[in-house]
């Protein structure tokens, strides 16, 4: 679990587009508003770590959602990559297993001195059914499967887990506090929910143990982003 965050803090802003110059518009409205800005494969993708630091040199801080999953060597060598962007997280898939998770740890503090990110794992993508589980060879129900592999992850160094707000309360019971839980899928009640299909108010989500919310569309899609952040820390603010 993080260190106490002050409400605003928990908010990372999902900023799902292509357009460099409409992700530093968002990330400048919303800086003192949020935690920081998660900026993933499209964006990446499309504009590099140049693109990256464009949007984050307002001093925001970076989720670097590029979800690693490769040999234990190649994704060493990304998460040294990433520290020149400084990134406050980074995460790899846990599915790439303890010698891959390790090696991202270990090559996550080569950072300087008090630069080192959180690196945290994707277990199942909740895209993922069981029938789709059961396709690659994993005959489970998701949840223990999320379960194994957040162990997994603890075990071999890392320092959280992406999940759903539903697994929020097992994950609790298996790894405990001292575990950065993220959670994407946020919706406050006067939001709709667009495409997520189950959706926690920020105020639930932390209530059952999250630490951060990744939220997009209910901030970037507001005609005052900055306002929407503000009415979303209100509401964290009255969190237990
Ligand atoms: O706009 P919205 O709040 O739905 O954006 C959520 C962000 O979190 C997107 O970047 C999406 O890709 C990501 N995400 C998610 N659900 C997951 C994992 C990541 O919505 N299970």
């Amino acid at each position: 679990m993080a260190a106490t965050l002050k409400p605003h803090e928990r908010i990372f802003a999902a900023l799902d587009t292509t357009d460099v110059g409409r992700a530093r518009e968002w990330a400048e409205a919303l800086k003192g508003h949020i935690g920081g800005v998660k900026i993933g494969k499209e964006f990446f993708t499309a504009n590099g770590p140049d693109g990256v630091h464009r949007v984050v040199e307002c001093g925001l801080p970076l989720f670097l959602d590029l979800k690693f999953h490769d040999i234990p060597n190649t994704v060493a060598g990304a998460i040294r990559a990433s520290l020149a962007l400084r990134p406050l997280i980074v995460n790899v898939h846990a599915g790439g297993g303890r010698r891959m998770m390790e090696a991202a740890a270990k090559a996550a503090d080569e950072a300087q001195a008090g630069a080192r990110p959180s690196v945290i794992g994707v277990t199942v993508l909740t895209s993922m059914a069981r029938d789709d589980l059961a396709e690659v060879g994993v005959d489970e129900e998701p949840l223990e499967q999320v379960l194994r592999l957040a162990r997994l992850a603890k075990g071999s160094g890392l320092d959280g887990v992406v999940c759903s707000a539903k697994e929020v309360v097992a994950l609790r019971g298996s790894v405990g506090r001292d575990f950065l839980l993220v959670v994407p899928g946020i919706r406050p009640q006067w939001a709709g929910a667009d495409d997520q299909k189950r959706v926690v108010t920020p105020r639930d989500a932390v209530d059952l143990g999250a630490d951060y919310l990744v939220i997009g569309r209910p901030i970037t899609g507001h005609k005052d982003p900055a306002e929407a952040a503000r009415l979303i820390a209100e509401e964290l603010a009255g969190a237990k």
